[in-house]
């Protein structure tokens, strides 16, 4: 490569690079074009005065730029002759080495037989077609947060660098222990809140922490099918109970011996959106304290709902058998990667330990600060009424385009409008048009959650359409295309 042809593809380059800062966007531009081109040995640089002219900017940006990249030790200055660069292979160049290293050390990697049950673990989501349970990202108060962001930074100094090896930041565990007293009908204190990545790795915890291998722990039918695998993966025996109109069926959960705890999701089950009786809430502790049970309560969109009628089970035990789950990642950005577990005294220890043992500490103490600066202003709760008003308008929108386009075909339960529903194919339909369906939805990229995939027995069919990160005009837009989608199926499937 000439001299020439390196600036022609740095001019270009540098057109195209978005960014305001001329610094930076040299660098970036030059960065660009050192990967994009081979060069030989030692290829002299242009010099600082022709390519500030070249480009129209100042002369001293590209000496300081030029600077940067000397640091770095990819240019060399050679006294009286210029700047040269070091010679690196192009990024197309390691490439092809590499390609040609990994066909020579095929590798065959003898994983454990657990590995392969990790493939059933989570399942792919589009962002597009009825996500189920993704929150609205659109609307997100960066403002407000960038603001508190900055109050963190001048106020903490460096202390928000640091690795936290505690259960938290005093003050987020503190807003949400005071939250969750609001708004479930609990009575917590900061001690007994223990932060973590998310429900996910609360869940770990708690197939860690309080369980040996073939232990008995009792779920409901349809359940949470994270949960599920992660159970099996730990070896739990695990027992899914059906649920009634009020909840999980107790009775069915009468002959199920050593329980050593119930996973629920009680404030609106999922998937089914069922909401759990109080009468059944009580029933439900009494049954765990004659058997010595734990209650894994995992409250992941109770804060959605209305506070009236659903207290959490936390707030009624009194036996202090429950281990409380709660996350950020459907309240406020899935990416935050921020949770809370809410334990009995005694536990926080030993699952402190074990998650430190995991994971090094608590999660980023940088995004602690400003999560729980972002609370303690207001700005959470605020969000959150903002969100619950969103989520109503389009449940309404939801349920008016099921009954234009999806009627036929399928029909809802009773349950609670959160942020995903169940939609069970009427009796007509095959219950083969699940499995076409997704498959035929793939090849357009679009990925349809399966009900069946929830049920340990009894399956039912359709599935799970999340409304709450679509705005009306989307909702309306991807109900016609399920209905475009099913009278294609329907007219191949034979009848
Ligand atoms: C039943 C249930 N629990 C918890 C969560 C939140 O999980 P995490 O905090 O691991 O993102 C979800 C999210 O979709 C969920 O559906």
């Amino acid at each position: 490569m000439t001299q020439n042809e390196f600036i022609q593809l740095l001019s270009d380059n540098f057109k195209i690079i978005p960014e305001k800062k001329l610094r930076t966007k040299l660098y970036l531009a030059i960065k660009k074009t050192l990967t994009d081109v081979s060069l030989p040995q030692a290829f002299k640089c242009p010099s600082t005065r022709f390519l500030s002219e070249t480009l129209g900017i100042s002369r001293d940006t590209v000496e300081k730029t030029y600077a940067q990249f000397e640091q770095e030790g990819i240019f060399y200055r050679i006294k009286g002759k210029g700047s040269f660069i070091k010679t690196q292979p192009s990024a197309l160049q390691v490439d092809a080495q590499h390609q040609l290293i990994a066909t020579r050390h095929q590798i065959e990697y003898d994983l454990p037989a657990n590995t392969e049950k990790l493939e059933a673990l989570f399942f792919d989501q589009n962002l597009n077609f009825f996500a189920d349970g993704m929150p609205e990202i659109r609307n997100f108060p960066f403002k407000k947060w960038y603001e508190t962001e900055k109050f963190a930074l001048s106020q903490y100094g460096l202390s928000i660098f640091l690795k936290d090896n505690g259960a938290g930041d005093a003050l987020l565990r503190h807003e949400i222990a005071q939250f969750i007293n609001l708004n479930r009908h609990t009575q917590v204190n900061a001690e007994q809140v223990l932060i973590v990545n998310s429900t996910q790795q609360g869940l770990y915890l708690c197939a860690q922490v309080l369980f040996n291998r073939g232990d008995h722990i009792v779920l409901e039918n349809p359940y949470y099918s994270n949960a599920y695998h992660l159970f099996d993966l730990a070896g739990l025996e695990q027992h899914c109970v059906n649920l009634d109109d009020q909840g999980l069926d107790l009775q069915q959960a009468a002959h199920i011996s050593n329980i050593k705890a119930l996973y629920l999701t009680p404030a609106s089950q999922y998937p089914s959106g069922i909401q759990m009786s109080l009468a059944r809430k009580q029933q439900l502790i009494e049954f765990a304290e004659q058997r010595n049970s734990y209650i894994i309560e995992d409250d992941y969109d109770a804060l959605m709902l209305h506070k009236e009628n659903n207290p959490a089970i936390l707030g009624l035990d009194h036996y202090q058998r429950t281990i409380y789950l709660g996350s950020f990642s459907k309240y406020l950005l899935p990416s935050l990667r921020m949770s809370y577990i809410i334990l009995p005294m005694a536990l926080i220890e030993p699952f402190k330990r074990y998650r430190n043992y995991i994971d090094g500490c608590a999660p980023s103490q940088y995004f602690q600060v400003i999560l729980a600066n972002f609370m303690q202003r207001g700005y959470y709760a605020e969000y959150l009424v903002q969100m619950q008003q969103l989520y109503a308008q389009r449940y309404q929108t939801f349920m008016h385009c099921f009954e234009l386009y999806l009627a036929d075909y399928c029909y809802l339960k009773e349950h609670q409008p959160t942020m995903q529903i169940a939609c069970y194919f009427k009796a007509d339909i095959p219950i083969s048009l699940e499995k076409f369906l997704v498959q035929a939805a793939e090849v357009r990229e679009i990925y349809i959650t399966r009900l069946s995939q929830f049920y340990a027995q009894d399956p039912e069919y359709g599935f799970v359409l999340g409304f709450s990160s679509l705005n009306q005009t989307e909702i309306k837009a991807c109900m016609l295309l399920l209905r475009q989608l099913i009278d294609n199926e329907l007219a191949r499937l034979p009848i």
